[in-house]
């Protein structure tokens, strides 16, 4: 039977969470930019993995490098939010200046005032990079190897290409979460809540006819109540979809591919025959969690649909969409994340209970025992 491995408080305790910070997210692969960020030599992004600043620049040669966005001088952030930094990466405490390779180029007054200095040795710290299917992913643990991690994922079929000219991106969505990041992945891969909480949106499928393969890392969802063939979206889902005219992407349209891709620890992708949703989670303290959502889909559909002001809990104001700005119930909504969102913060306000506790994990791979194969990673990656 399928077990809770993680005791409660790694779910809110600051000390579980700055575990992670330090352990987890220094060794593990985070989606922090696209390719399509990055157009000319200088280009960069920068991002925080757990307690790494980190920046992704753009060589002269047209490569990717990532580093410790961290000047070799004093420690100073090196670089700011996104943008193009020019020929060389420039301090601006006392302007040590870096190539876009990362090798420490020029120290003002050096002579004056480091005549000893070794040079050679204070290039930015590496990070390892790695490129995928338009998405660029980053490891602060300069040895990891992104063949390793990602291979077992290929061996599943994935038929979205999010730098096909033919699709749009649409605005960022940006969740605030009240909840752990831990309890909406484990929401995101327990598929005996699918014809519960979902019955009007989702529709299910029940436990007996969903799936969730396992690659490396990695877990792939899909529906299996067409005679046990995988497909990517529920028959519910289909049915409702039927006569809307929705635009599909072009080699989407076949089944066999998955409905959601979960890649550990806070990547999620859900493609459909009409689009692409890929999601990003960043831990904020215990109880709180950024979420960063991106669709691509024909050109034509996002054009007259205006997701993002629809979108239950958006605030214009801060930009960013939070379940004190509901207006209707979240079960009222006939959106499926909103209805996720209610529950992960429902249960994130028990957990301090000292009569909170996890009785029993369904069994089945359309159950809940990935939570269960979650947990032991994260086990592990804490150790
Ligand atoms: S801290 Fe960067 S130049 Fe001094
Ligand atoms: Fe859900």
């Amino acid at each position: 039977m399928p077990a809770q491995i993680l005791p409660k408080e790694a779910y809110y305790s600051p000390e579980w969470f700055q575990r992670e910070q330090e352990t987890l997210f220094t060794k593990t692969w985070q989606l922090v930019a696209y390719e399509s960020d990055f157009n000319d030599t200088g280009d960069y992004v920068t991002a925080r993995i757990g307690v790494q600043p980190i920046a992704v620049v753009q060589d002269a040669e047209g490569n990717l490098n990532a580093f410790k966005n961290i000047c070799r001088h004093r420690g100073t952030e090196l670089l700011e939010g996104r943008g193009n930094a020019g020929k060389t990466l420039v301090c601006p405490y006392h302007r040590w200046t870096f190539g876009l390779d990362g090798r420490l180029r020029g120290v003002p007054d050096r002579s004056e005032c480091f005549p000893d200095l070794d040079r050679k040795s204070l290039n930015l710290h590496d990070a390892s990079i790695g490129r995928w299917k338009g998405m660029i992913f980053v490891n602060p643990d300069p040895d990891a190897s992104f063949a390793d991690w990602i291979a077992p994922l290929d061996a599943a079929p994935f038929p979205h290409d999010i730098t096909d000219p033919k699709l749009q991106a649409s605005k960022e969505f940006v969740y605030k979460l009240k909840c752990n990041w831990k309890v909406f992945f484990e929401n995101a891969i327990d598929g005996y809540h699918l014809a519960y909480l979902h019955e009007n949106t989702l529709g299910g499928p029940k436990v007996g006819v969903n799936v969730w393969d396992q690659h490396g890392q990695h877990m792939v969802w899909y529906s299996t109540e067409r005679d046990g063939i995988k497909n990517r979206i529920p028959v519910f889902v289909e049915q409702q979809t039927r006569g809307a005219g929705m635009t599909k992407i072009e080699g989407a349209g076949d089944p066999g591919y998955g409905g959601v891709y979960m890649m550990f620890p806070t990547t999620m992708i859900v493609p459909s025959p009409w689009s692409l949703t890929i999601s990003t989670m960043e831990p904020v303290d215990g109880d709180t969690t950024i979420l960063r959502s991106r669709t691509w889909s024909p050109k034509s559909w996002w054009s007259y649909k205006e997701p993002l002001k629809g979108t239950p809990g958006y605030d214009p104001e801060t930009g960013l969409i939070e379940s004190r700005n509901w207006t209707q119930h979240p079960l009222e909504t006939g959106d499926f994340q909103t209805e996720d969102v209610w529950v992960c913060e429902k249960m994130q306000r028990s957990l301090r209970s000292p009569d909170y506790s996890v009785s029993a994990l369904a069994e089945g791979l359309g159950g809940e025992v990935m939570l269960a194969e979650f947990q032991k990673m994260v086990r592990d990656a804490c150790a």
